[in-house]
């Protein structure tokens, strides 16, 4: 049995999350680690919510709550939803959690005692009407490039060039719209990581079985313009992990935080603890996933990701780990996706542009989008989602194929025979070349899982149920039963067992549905087919069922154009 550990990119609390960030990360982690314990594997699936920051803060304070009550309601609102749509996360903790904390000022104390934190004084915005420091981002005002008045101080939207906030004329906050703004000197921890360079260098370099896009986004910013930049690890707010090297004041840093990007992967270790303490686990039991000297040297670790993410993912988590000198399990395989596009334009959550995961589950079941997502994961290069496209693959691959397989076999049967499996008689040579079919593509389907192809993995989940449609359409038991009514018996006992087949290699993409396949077999046999043909004999004859309700209702061409102009604006 081997031990996978998976962790998806924590996703920002300020807000419900569209399908195409479910797309970019939780749910083919959560496809991943479906399948692996499908396989017998004994898996630890981590995520969170990533709590900190200024999106928080302003969130926040546009709900006109305190921050911690809006992290506390907002987590509650995702963790539900994650439910609901089936991800089945081992833990969902909080980065805002007590052991994050104690983790990140660990690190940092780590990194400081290896001489790889510097203190800069810089010269920073501050607004007095807010009473703090603004973020660039967080300073509004006129473009000296092109006039645009709405212009950033990090960058013009308008005409894209790159500014300082002193460069931009008239500058206000962005908090409260005050022009009372001054420049104040402030002193921040840079993470020295040109000083990792060679070290990160060569780790990227010993994984050889990772893919080029991943390397390549790695490499660029290891070797491009000036190389890897030390970076600022903190930064002038309230809400955040206070700055402390372990658990000691870290003199001049007081009223400081950690940057969210340096706390928010530590989170990803701080889970773990999470874990144990929630199901009254030991330290030890968390440890030996992620200390390679407490058992973690046999651990697999795969990380999930948006693509924007893999900076963060190959460089600044990685050097964070080895600066520290400490035995931490690091990252075996990364996989990052593309984006996924709304009806010809981006999904936006500031814009509220697309469909969000409480909307989509408004109207449709998950596993009607797990299937439509999954299937279409913006893998080689970004993917799109339009009302047809998701109205025609349900139609066809869901309705058509695998619903209308279970519920003809299942009628059929019950019509001829009862609801129960037939006897019949023995298998002949249409039924040894749909087991040889299912033999090979049941090993491609695994093979394709094992490297987190998802896409391939639906296109041959698909071929394996269509190849049972196929059996059935040639097969047919129900002009068979008239001359040779023990024949029609084998066939049908036979599509049983596929029903039970399907139910355990459909499990990763449409749990919901697998469950029913099952439940309606009368079965608990989630066995892995390691050999089709003793898979296609678990139900034996004289084994009762009963006839599903429609696994899959067709999406009718008045819904979808109905969801069509439901979804074409934005969102309040
Ligand atoms: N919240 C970030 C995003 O949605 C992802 C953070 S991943 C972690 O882009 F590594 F920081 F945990
Ligand atoms: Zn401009």
């Amino acid at each position: 049995m081997a031990r996978i550990l998976i962790t998806s990119a924590i996703p920002y609390i300020n807000g419900i999350k569209h399908l195409g960030n479910l797309i970019g990360s939780q749910l083919p982690a959560d496809l991943y680690a479906r399948y692996q314990r499908g396989r017998g594997n004994e898996v630890m699936f981590l995520c969170a919510t990533d709590e900190h920051g200024t999106p928080a803060e302003l969130a926040a304070a546009k709900a006109s709550k305190p921050v911690a009550e809006y992290c506390a309601e907002m987590y509650a609102v995702q963790a539900d939803i994650a439910k609901r749509f089936g991800l089945s996360f081992d833990h969902f903790g909080r980065s805002s959690s007590e052991q994050n904390k104690v983790l990140t000022q660990h690190f940092a104390g780590k990194l400081d005692e290896a001489g790889l934190i510097r203190e800069v004084t810089e010269k920073q915005v501050y607004s007095n009407a807010d009473g703090r420091f603004l973020p660039d981002r967080y300073i509004e005002g006129t473009c000296p490039n092109c006039g645009y008045d709405r212009a950033r101080g990090d960058q013009c939207e308008n005409c894209t060039k790159q500014l300082d906030p002193t460069d931009l004329i008239d500058p206000r906050s962005a908090v409260s719209g005050s022009t009372d703004l001054e420049v104040r000197e402030t002193k921040h921890l840079y993470l020295r990581q040109s000083a990792m360079k060679d070290q990160l260098d060569a780790w990227i370099d010993s994984k050889s079985d990772w893919p080029i896009l991943t390397t390549s986004i790695a490499k660029k910013w290891l070797h491009d313009g000036d190389g890897l930049q030390d970076r600022g690890i903190t930064r002038d707010l309230d809400w955040g992990v206070p700055v402390k090297k372990g658990d000691q004041d870290w003199p001049g840093m007081e009223g400081k935080v950690f940057y969210v990007w340096f706390d928010a992967p530590i989170e990803y270790i701080a889970c773990a603890g999470e874990w144990a303490e929630a199901n009254g686990k030991t330290d030890a039991d968390w440890e030996r996933w992620w200390r390679t000297d407490k058992g973690a040297d046999d651990v697999r670790y795969v990380q999930f990701m948006g693509k924007d993410n893999v900076p963060f993912h190959t460089l600044s988590f990685p050097a964070t780990i080895l600066g520290s000198g400490e035995p931490w399990k690091m990252v075996d395989h990364l996989k990052s996706f593309n984006y996924l596009n709304y009806d010809g334009g981006q999904f936006s959550t500031s814009q509220g542009r697309g469909v969000f995961m409480d909307q989509a589950l408004e109207i449709l079941p998950a596993d009607y989008w797990r299937w439509w997502l999954l299937s279409h994961a913006p893998e080689s290069s970004d993917s799109e989602f339009t009302w047809e496209n998701f109205q025609q693959s349900v139609n066809k691959d869901l309705a058509d194929v695998l619903g209308n397989f279970v519920s003809r076999i299942t009628k059929f049967c019950r019509s001829k025979f009862g609801e129960a499996v037939p006897e019949g008689g023995a298998f002949g040579d249409r039924e040894q070349a749909l087991i040889d079919e299912l033999t090979r593509r049941i090993r491609a389907y695994e093979g394709h899982m094992e490297a987190m192809e998802v896409r391939k993995s639906a296109q041959e989940l698909r071929a394996i149920w269509v190849a049972g449609n196929e059996y059935l359409q040639a097969a047919a038991p129900w002009s068979t039963f008239k001359e040779d009514p023990e024949q029609a018996a084998a066939q049908v006992r036979l599509g049983l067992n596929l029903i039970r087949l399907y139910a355990v290699l459909s499990a990763p993409f449409i749990p919901d549905t697998s469950a029913r396949m099952l439940s309606a077999m009368n079965t608990l046999d989630t066995s892995w087919p390691e050999d089709a043909g003793t898979a296609l004999a678990a139900l034996p004859a004289g084994h009762e069922f009963t006839v599903p309700d429609v696994l899959f209702a067709k999406i009718t061409d008045e819904q979808r154009e109905d969801w069509q102009s439901r979804f074409a604006g934005t969102r309040d």
